[in-house]
């Protein structure tokens, strides 16, 4: 048992069972043991690989698109280009490789990062430092200008509440004890606010919610666009999505706390309603594979290949593969952009 496994029971046997998001927030942001804290949990060495990390032609396409954001944004000067959850700066140094060409973006960015992991963060010094990114604790310090902000596989880990639609109504899903053992409980309060009848299961991540319209007030007053690549479905009720991932592999949720990744699936049609009330506009959310050949990215991967040894060029196809193919990354996955209302076409959506 880890030190975040006694501490969690000691304080349901104190204060009572817990919400699933204080759980989640324990288990990955407590600043001694949180699973986002220390450590590089990336790669094959680690405990999952991101887009990013599949191939450089992910950051390069990304970066297409904000160029040409900015471009259909009329050029701002200065602007906010700001990632959430960036991992080694993968991402966003493919991305900005594209950007630096783009006659006027580099003179007129200025990145702004947000990362709560220590070794992370000194990841992208080496890949990022030379950009001299500021790091943002709040979201609510960025600076009154438009905004462009990339976000690849941070709201998953974002903490979620689950409910269950119980005879006696909707009950929250808690987290108790039963003996030693961390086990899922039904609260016995009413839920004190309407959930949609038709559905058996409710999840929702409140931190989601806050920090997207916060965003989207911030670009909706002063400009810029947000792109948000993540796994969950375009529709809401999909059941109990959370899940524990250790060494590439699903494990137990309650078991190892602070040890394992925990992340749920991704509420795009809540995410796009908070947007769309605080005066943005959301074109239909697509899946990954469709977004990135809109963009070219098969142009891209043959491009690469002229250069290429054999070896590399079946990597290159591997690569594409994955980050494409429905059976892979490129149907679960899904991307959602938000700009201010009246710039209705962006490119990569219908
Ligand atoms: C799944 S990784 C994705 C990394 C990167 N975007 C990529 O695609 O490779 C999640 C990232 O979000 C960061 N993160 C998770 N929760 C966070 C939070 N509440 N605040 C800031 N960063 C967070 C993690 O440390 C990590 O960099």
């Amino acid at each position: 048992m880890t030190e975040l496994d006694r501490l969690i029971r000691s304080m349901i046997e104190a204060e009572g069972p817990m919400p699933i998001a204080r759980f989640m927030q324990l288990a990955l942001q407590h600043p001694e043991y949180g699973y986002y804290v220390k450590g590089d949990p990336l790669g094959v060495d680690g405990d999952f690989t991101t887009a990013p990390e599949v191939s450089q032609l992910f950051g390069e396409t990304i970066g297409l698109w904000l160029a040409d954001t900015w471009r259909r944004s009329c050029k701002p000067s200065p602007f906010a280009l700001l990632e959430l959850g960036p991992g080694r700066g993968t991402l966003m140094r493919d991305a900005l490789r594209v950007c630096d060409r783009v006659l006027g973006f580099p003179q007129a960015m200025k990145l702004h990062l947000m990362e709560s992991n220590i070794t992370l963060r000194e990841k992208q010094a080496e890949t990022l430092g030379a950009y001299n990114p500021v790091y943002l604790e709040d979201l609510s310090d960025l600076p009154e200008m438009p905004l462009f902000v990339i976000a690849n596989e941070f709201f998953d880990a974002l903490p979620i509440y689950q409910y269950i639609n119980t005879e006696a109504g909707w009950r929250e899903r808690l987290i108790g004890l039963e003996g030693d053992k961390l086990v899922f409980v039904q609260s016995k309060k009413k839920v004190p606010m309407p959930l949609p009848e038709e559905l058996p299961f409710f999840e929702m991540s409140m931190q989601a919610i806050a920090i997207v319209q916060l965003l989207s007030a911030h670009i909706a007053k002063h400009g810029g666009a947000f792109l948000i690549a993540d796994y969950g479905a375009t529709q809401g009720g999909q059941g109990d999505t959370l899940q524990a991932v250790s060494g590439h592999a699903s494990v137990p949720v309650l078991e190892a706390a602070g040890q394992v990744d925990l992340t749920a699936h991704v509420d795009f049609a809540a995410l796009a309603q908070v947007a769309r009330r605080q005066g943005a506009f959301v074109p239909d959310v697509t899946a990954q594979g469709p977004f990135l050949q809109a963009l070219g990215i098969e142009i891209r991967a043959a491009q690469l290949k002229l250069k290429a040894t054999p070896e590399q060029a079946k990597a290159i196809d591997e690569a594409v593969a994955r980050l494409l193919d429905p059976d892979q990354m490129g149907s679960l996955f899904k991307v959602m952009a938000i700009v201010p209302e009246g710039q209705n076409e962006v490119c990569g959506f219908t």
